[in-house]
């Protein structure tokens, strides 16, 4: 396989974690380059389904080499709790994983900022994972965070008082709440030192040399394009950049070090937290169309977080979405999941382009207020009431299924190349 940069295109969830964990046996290497433990990819084969948050979904593989790079944040406590759930289903965690000396950790102040922050936002909260996502990246940023190198450096002491000082001082003089205990601090980074030092490595050394071997390495994206810092609904976004051009910054790879960028998107469209959502039909307050497409697709898609648990708002397949991710990703080839969702729905609608103050616009407003005031101009197709689930084959598809796939491909001006049925490794059609 070509070395392939896989990414969700939507607002997460997409289904990484099965396209990856499902393509890493063609690979010798998979790596993450972005976000931390914010991410939940779900991975299911037969009736084991395991969740991973910073690690990346090749680890169940024997002789995938598995990367953390320079671009992620890493909270010890998660990470290790990670590791010793894989280490509990008797996969050689410490054989296959390897992290970036330059990864960022998020300490237990990052997650105070970041639910204190939430709670002073009150009802224009973003509706964060609560893992400090975003204050872990502001102290990177800032140049005052702590990296895994740091935890052997003799001035970590010094930084870590000046770290604390600033952010007391922001939790009970400004956000009004309690400060964080130094002692919490202190066990975040034992931890760190002890389990995840000793897997510390030159990342992008690592992959030159593997690539120079004539080894492939498989790019494995977090959240989705929609919630880029850069090219998502600011504000209601992450903190880093999750498109393709991050996994070079993220890992410390060139560009030549990269043959295809496979775009991965549901059937229809989920988001959880706040912000714009032009397709939305349903979510946790009940809204709802008058076909109840939006419900159906949250109770048969089971559409609640794979880390929070929180329900996901659902809507449908929204192709100026993913016309705006092919174009800022480069996207060389679609890979749809969870079309099995969508079989008993009389009708399928895709929506082709938004309408704003009475013109027809069919790019994304780069102003959250336009995009929240846009109204979706659909294409409806016919739906089927025959079973998608777990089909292996393109013939074994509906006629209109098939249809609706040739209609994404046109819109969207973009082949699909993957086409997933159903949650497990094996419910796939390679087209
Ligand atoms: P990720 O964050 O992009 O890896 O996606 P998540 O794991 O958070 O959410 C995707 C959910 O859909 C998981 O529960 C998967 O097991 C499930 N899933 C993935 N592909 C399919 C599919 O084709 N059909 C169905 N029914 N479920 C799928
Ligand atoms: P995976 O990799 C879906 C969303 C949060 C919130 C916003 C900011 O599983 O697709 P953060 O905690 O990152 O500061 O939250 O981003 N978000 C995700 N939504 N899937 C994810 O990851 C997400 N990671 C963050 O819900 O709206
Ligand atoms: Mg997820």
């Amino acid at each position: 396989m070509k070395n392939t940069i896989a990414i969700g295109i939507q607002w997460g969830d997409e289904g990484k974690g099965k396209i990856v964990d499902l393509l890493a046996p063609d690979v010798d290497v998979v790596a993450r380059f972005q976000g931390g433990p914010n991410a939940g990819h779900t991975l299911v084969i037969g009736d084991q389904k395991t969740v991973l948050n910073h690690i990346p979904s090749g680890i169940l593989h024997d002789n995938t080499l598995c990367l953390i790079g320079n671009g992620t944040v890493v909270d010890p406590f998660r990470l290790v709790e990670e590791m010793d759930m894989l280490l509990a289903a008797g996969i050689p965690v410490s054989e296959r994983l390897k992290i970036s000396e330059r990864c960022q950790l998020i300490l237990p102040y990052h997650r105070a900022l970041d639910a204190a922050r939430e709670v002073a936002k009150g009802k224009n909260k973003i509706g964060t994972t609560g893992k400090g996502i975003g204050p872990c990246y502001e102290d990177k940023t800032a140049r005052r965070g702590i990296r895994l190198v740091d935890l052997v450096s003799d001035d970590l002491d010094a930084r870590i008082d000046a770290n604390l000082e600033y952010v007391n001082f922001m939790m009970t003089s400004y956000l009004n709440a309690a400060p964080v205990e130094r002692a919490d601090v202190e066990r975040a980074l034992d931890l760190a030192r002890e389990r995840l030092l000793p897997l510390a490595a030159d990342v992008p050394l690592i992959l030159q040399r593997r690539i120079k071997a004539g080894d492939s390495v498989l790019y494995e994206g977090a959240q989705g394009s929609m919630l880029d810092v850069d090219h998502g609904t600011y504000p209601f976004v992450t903190s880093s950049n999750t498109v393709a051009g991050a996994a070079l910054a993220g890992l410390g790879v060139g560009p030549k070090q990269v043959d295809e960028v496979l775009g991965i998107c549901k059937a229809y469209t989920t988001r959880v937290g706040a912000g714009p959502f032009p397709t939305e039909l349903y979510n946790a307050e009940g809204m709802c169309d008058a076909e109840q497409a939006g419900k159906h697709m949250a109770e048969k898609g089971h559409e609640f977080g794979s880390t929070t648990g929180r329900p996901r708002r659902t809507g449908w397949f929204d192709a100026v979405v993913v016309q705006h991710a092919v174009r800022i990703n480069g996207v060389t080839g679609l890979a749809i999941t969870k079309l099995d969702v969508l079989d008993g729905l009389a009708e399928v609608k895709l929506c082709v382009a938004y309408e704003l103050d009475g013109e027809r616009i069919e790019s994304v407003p780069a102003c959250c207020k336009r995009l929240e005031a846009v109204t979706p101009v659909y294409e409806t197709l016919p739906g089927w009431n025959e079973s998608t689930f777990g089909a292996t084959a393109l013939d074994q598809l509906p006629a209109n299924a098939q249809a609706l796939l040739r209609r994404i491909e046109e819109v969207c001006d973009c082949p699909v190349t993957m086409l997933s049925t159903g949650p497990d490794r094996k419910h796939i059609i390679h087209l």
